[in-house]
């Protein structure tokens, strides 16, 4: 497993169900809707195949533990990473929300595991007394230290735990388990929590696990990890370590990155790169949520600065020596994309997984206009808007308005997500 959850492999995976327009294979909302039926459940069971005690293709992993992959050479992913298993356990917790009632033994197991995973001392550090470390990447799949030279610390993994559980424990408020909430799952929260306010503004190695600096995905995450932890500490009425320091992550978050196109992947490092990553799209697919504001300090898929750091991310594979596959292609048109441009892992070609969640990050954007009932274009998004709506302007667009606009500039947002979709992989 990557970093991107089972949705998105089910998008990707959508030219199954694929019709012509305009010369490349757009698919077909029925047929979409008959295949993501059938692909959900075949995701989802594929991801339980990698999990522990039980998983078919994970012999040997303790319960809880998620294995990044069952491929034992090039490159060997048979270890368990903090951050893949905490995005997949996000993912395991919403279908759980969405009503897979069998799948909370998994939560259970994983909350376990990772009770007993914070407090095994490894190469980066110990957890008592300053819980260093929580910020080791990646241990064995029974549970203890894995000693080989890796890029260590990465603070984005404690983040995204504590995320994931924390929307476990609201679930359990909600339904008559607070006591649960507070005395199981909360002092692992709380862990994370801490190590996050202790660190977040110490430097460590990018998800990709090459770069050591500030990373912009895990900073996103450390903030969304902060604001909702307050908001769960105060609701089961606990103290929370650590929380404080959410406005001074924002602030990092919103000023340090931006360089008045495009958020800088990493900075407070010297990568010879130009900064546009994927690293920037896809954090703001794990902060999503749909009700938030679009200047919600988090950073959400409809912000303006996001759009434009989007744009500037795409237009960067635009780039027909780089990516010989995306000749040709007009710019209001989805293409194949990569992790960075001058990635060389694995000969630095597209990823499907990248490709694929930039059209997740456009279907979030949607979302969030229609629930707003409303979208605003201003001077930092309106290039982005231009490719794909070229009369568009700096207004605030709603339904309401005769011969509204709205409808149209979302349809052209959903049609530019599904042409990424449809890119041949
Ligand atoms: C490499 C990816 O870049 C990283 O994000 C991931 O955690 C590991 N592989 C393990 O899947």
């Amino acid at each position: 497993m990557g970093v991107l959850s089972t949705k998105s492999i089910a998008l990707l995976s959508a030219l199954a169900a694929c019709s012509v327009t305009n010369g490349r294979s757009l698919p077909r909302a029925d047929d979409l809707d008959v295949f993501v039926q059938k692909q959900r459940a075949l995701s989802l069971q594929n991801v339980l195949n990698n999990i522990g005690p039980d998983g078919s293709r994970v012999a040997g992993a303790k319960a809880g533990v998620i294995v990044a992959s069952p491929s034992t050479e090039n490159p060997n992913y048979f270890y368990t990473w903090s951050r893949d298993a905490a995005l997949t356990m996000k993912m395991i917790i919403d279908e759980f929300l969405l009503g897979e009632e069998q799948l909370e033994s998994y939560i259970e197991d994983y909350v376990h595991s990772q009770a007993m995973l914070q407090t095994v001392t490894n190469p980066s550090g110990t957890f008592l007394p300053n819980g260093a470390g929580i910020g080791e990447p990646k241990y064995n799949v029974d549970l203890t230290r894995f000693n080989g030279a890796w890029g260590r610390p990465q603070r984005d993994g404690p983040a995204l735990r504590a995320i994931a559980l924390i929307a476990y424990s609201n679930w359990l408020i909600s339904n008559d388990q607070e006591d649960k909430a507070k005395t199981v799952v909360w002092p692992v929260i709380q862990n994370d929590l801490s190590y996050v306010g202790q660190y977040w503004n110490s430097t460590g190695f990018d998800l990709w696990e090459e770069v050591q600096g500030s990373s912009f995905f895990a900073t996103q995450n450390q903030f969304r990890a902060l604001a909702e932890g307050s908001a769960l500490a105060e609701s089961i009425g606990v103290q929370c370590t650590g929380c404080d320091q959410a406005p001074q992550v924002a602030c990092f978050l919103n000023e340090a990155y931006w360089n008045g196109e495009y958020f800088i992947a990493n900075i407070n490092s010297n990568t010879g790169r130009n900064g546009r990553d994927a690293n920037t799209v896809i954090g703001a697919i794990s902060v999503f949520d749909v009700n938030a504001s679009c200047d919600d300090a988090s950073i959400q898929p409809c912000n303006s600065r996001g759009l434009s750091n989007f744009k500037a991310f795409v237009d960067a594979f635009r780039n027909s020596t780089l990516y010989p596959i995306n000749e040709g292609i007009s710019q209001a048109e989805g293409i194949a994309l990569g992790r960075y441009t001058e990635d060389v892992y694995f000969d630095g070609n597209p990823w499907y997984l990248i490709t694929a969640s930039a059209a997740e990050y456009l279907y979030d954007a949607v979302a969030q206009w229609k629930t707003q009932g409303s979208l605003t274009i201003d001077e930092t998004s309106l290039a982005f808007f231009q490719d794909i709506y070229p009369t568009a302007r700096t207004k605030t667009y709603t339904p309401k308005d005769k011969c509204s606009e709205f409808p149209s500039i979302l349809a052209a947002v959903t049609k530019y997500a599904e042409s990424f979709v449809a890119v041949p992989t």
